[in-house]
């Protein structure tokens, strides 16, 4: 057992809501890096849970004429249905609407007001109340919601305020001095680029006349919590804050949040103030994720292409589902999720290289060695010597993989082995040996084939735990063995009794058909026509001369306006900037430009630019960059393409 602490957190999810693939992806995200690092020994808490309160709970339970605690009651249950089914072992699961919950947001507000942190004052704003959010009315984007563009409600009203633009300067100073505490690095500079404005103190009331689902003010009972200041506390209300002090101490400051871009303001501004106001040590990180899209197109209900992951679930298994989220989205980026690239993903990696090498194994173990496994030779050739190197280097490559958050890159990396060992099999030619009679050699290459299998079934494992606990019963290894993964044994050589019996398989992973002329189209993913204007590429009646693009051609460059949130120099490298810049919509990115030399990077901030949104990422001396920036090029001189004020991020140019 290690020493180390892992606790991890994903958003409480709002109870109203239908899951769908986007919570799915967070779970399970946060599921596969609780069972890592279980594997790793580390002593581990998973907390997962729902979001009770608020507006639009309420309006939902008067909808169908119940009380609100009944509807939460109901929908909670859709979570905890697909959590189960897709096999999340959450070690909590909390409901803000739970008696433990409600009287530590009482504790600590009755503990900020009697300390002067919460005031009565007179509110004048704005509501949205999808987003559960107040605005003023400069953060509003054409008198709508900033983030998802809906009509606002106006509101006035006395109400209190807890003193968040006491904490502006050191917040600042503790994310400059603390480069891990929100990631990916680029989401840091984006709440920096935030914290530029003054800093609001920020309203934690809402008068019971008009909203009355709620967590009541201790100090006035007309009056009951803001939904996020109520919601936040989850994180520490489920291990014990207040109640059960060991339990507490003992998880939160190893505390890893787990969050989609779309919320990182609450969590990287308002809940590092709460939390300093309580005199409580800060998270060690938040890192937020990006969107799951229908290839660029935002997922949402009115364009039809929301994900449900229970079909998925039903119609692939949820191995297969849970590590298409988990190889398909590099950690920080949005990624495409549509049937097609999954089936392409799940026969490419799943059916085709991990399929047909224990299908090949294990078969010519069974075949040959009276289905036991067989005794290998003293000594290896340099060649089995090799792939089990290539398999041990991939058990460091995982740890470290997942400690940097790079899942996508440790996948690659098992994979990788098993191509290896794929490849290991067409050099060897174990069917070859059995018909030359060549047993000793047969039974060296199969033993290795199979100890590599099985440290691949090991770092497979928290991914795909329903196939993997499969392969290792196919492997013959102890029911124990079977589920209990651990990277010690993972890592050890010559767990493999010889002798010991395997189980034959009827394929792990079947390939799944696509009938030809029909092309796989996603029934749940289809985009209605109207969503995307397809330009119909004409058949072409002349050829297109060389050197010509067709409109089909230019229309597949996504050329938008971006605004500069932050820019710095790089080190050692006189023409490069580092900027973060915004592309409307969350999409936050960074980017590295080579126009050091013509601009200063603080004159850059918060103006418009041109860039190609949809170019492939590149690095760039270490630092990634999502998208090109157009500049005029004079002679040696680059001066950049700049939109006025008046156009908006994300602007579409063409
Ligand atoms: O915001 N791709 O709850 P919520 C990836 N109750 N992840 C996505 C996604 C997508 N297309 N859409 C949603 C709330 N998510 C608050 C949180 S926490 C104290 C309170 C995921 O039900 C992502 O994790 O709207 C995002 O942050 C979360 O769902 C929002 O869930
Ligand atoms: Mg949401």
């Amino acid at each position: 057992m290690s020493s180390k602490t892992f606790y991890t957190t994903t958003p409480i999810y709002y109870v109203n809501d239908s899951p769908h693939i986007g919570h799915a992806y967070t779970t399970v995200l946060a599921d596969v890096l609780a069972r890592y690092h279980r594997a790793q020994g580390d002593n581990t808490f998973f907390l997962t849970g729902t979001d009770e309160h608020g507006q639009k709970v309420q309006k939902a339970a008067e909808a169908r004429g119940i009380a609100p605690l009944d509807h939460c009651n109901d929908t909670v249950v859709r979570f905890q249905q697909l959590w189960k089914k897709l096999n999340i072992t959450n070690d909590d699961f909390i409901r803000t609407t739970e008696e433990r919950h409600k009287k530590i947001v009482s504790a600590i507000l009755q503990d900020l007001y009697d300390r002067d942190l919460i005031y009565k004052g007179a509110y004048t704003g704005y509501y949205c109340v999808p987003c559960e959010r107040y605005f003023t009315e400069k953060d509003l984007v054409d008198g709508c919601c900033p983030d998802c563009k809906r009509k606002v409600d106006t509101v006035q009203e006395p109400n209190y305020f807890f003193r968040m633009s006491r904490y502006q300067e050191w917040l600042i100073d503790y994310i400059q001095t603390h480069p891990d505490f929100i990631q990916p690095a680029f989401r840091a500079n984006e709440t920096l680029g935030f914290l530029r404005k003054p800093l609001n103190d920020l309203c934690i009331s809402r008068a019971k006349s008009r909203m009355s689902w709620g967590i009541e003010l201790p100090f006035d009972s007309d009056f009951v919590c803001y939904v996020w200041f109520d919601a936040l506390i989850n994180y520490i209300s489920a291990i014990g804050y207040g109640t059960d002090n060991k339990k507490f101490e003992q998880y939160w400051t190893s505390c890893q949040h787990l969050i989609g871009k779309d919320i990182l303001t609450t969590h990287s501004v308002y809940w590092p103030c709460m939390l300093k106001a309580m005199g409580l040590d800060m998270p060690k990180s938040i890192f937020a994720h990006g969107w799951w899209l229908t290839g660029t197109v935002k997922m949402s209900k009115s364009l039809g292409n929301v994900v449900n992951p229970m079909d998925m679930v039903d119609k692939y298994g949820v191995d297969a589902f849970r590590y298409f989220l988990m190889a398909g989205m590099t950690l920080g980026n949005d990624a495409s999720f549509t049937e097609e690239e999954f089936i392409t993903r799940y026969n490419c990696d799943l059916a085709n290289d991990l399929g047909n090498l224990v299908n090949r194994v294990v078969k010519l173990i069974i075949r040959n060695f009276d289905g036991k496994y067989p005794r290998p030779a003293a000594i290896m050739e340099q060649g089995d010597q090799e792939l089990i190197a290539v398999a041990l280097q991939a058990v460091d490559s995982v740890r470290v993989a997942v400690e940097n958050m790079k899942l996508d890159t440790g996948l690659d990396c098992v994979m990788n082995v098993v191509r290896s060992a794929n490849r290991y099999m067409e050099v060897n030619k174990p069917w070859e040996l059995v018909k030359a009679g060549q047993t000793e050699r047969l039974a060296t290459v199969l033993y290795t084939a199979g100890e590599v299998l099985r440290i691949v079934s090991g770092l497979l494992y928290p991914v795909m735990p329903e196939k993997m606990a499969e392969l290792r019963y196919v492997l013959g290894m102890s029911e124990a063995d079977q589920r209990g993964v651990s990277f010690e044994q993972v890592r050890s050589i010559g767990v493999l009794e010889p002798g010991t019996p395997l189980h034959d398989t009827a394929g792990l992973f079947p390939r799944i058909q696509v009938p030809e002329n029909k092309p796989c189209q996603a029934e749940q993913v289809k985009i209605k026509k109207n969503a995307e204007p397809k330009v119909k590429a004409k058949k072409e009646e002349s050829p297109v001369p060389e050197g010509v693009i067709t409109i089909t051609d230019f229309q597949k460059v996504q050329l938008r306006v971006a605004r500069v949130l932050t820019a710095e120099r790089i080190e050692n490298a006189d023409k490069l900037l580092a900027m973060t810049i915004d592309l409307g919509n969350g999409d936050v990115r960074p980017l590295v430009a080579g126009i050091a030399l013509f601009y200063e990077p603080e004159s850059l901030i918060g103006k418009n630019i041109t860039v190609v949104a949809n170019l492939q990422p590149v690095t760039i001396r270490k630092r990634e960059s999502r998208g090109m920036l157009l500049a005029v090029r004079t002679g040696d001189k680059l001066t950049l393409l700049m939109p006025d004020a008046s156009c908006n991020p994300g602007d579409t140019i063409g």
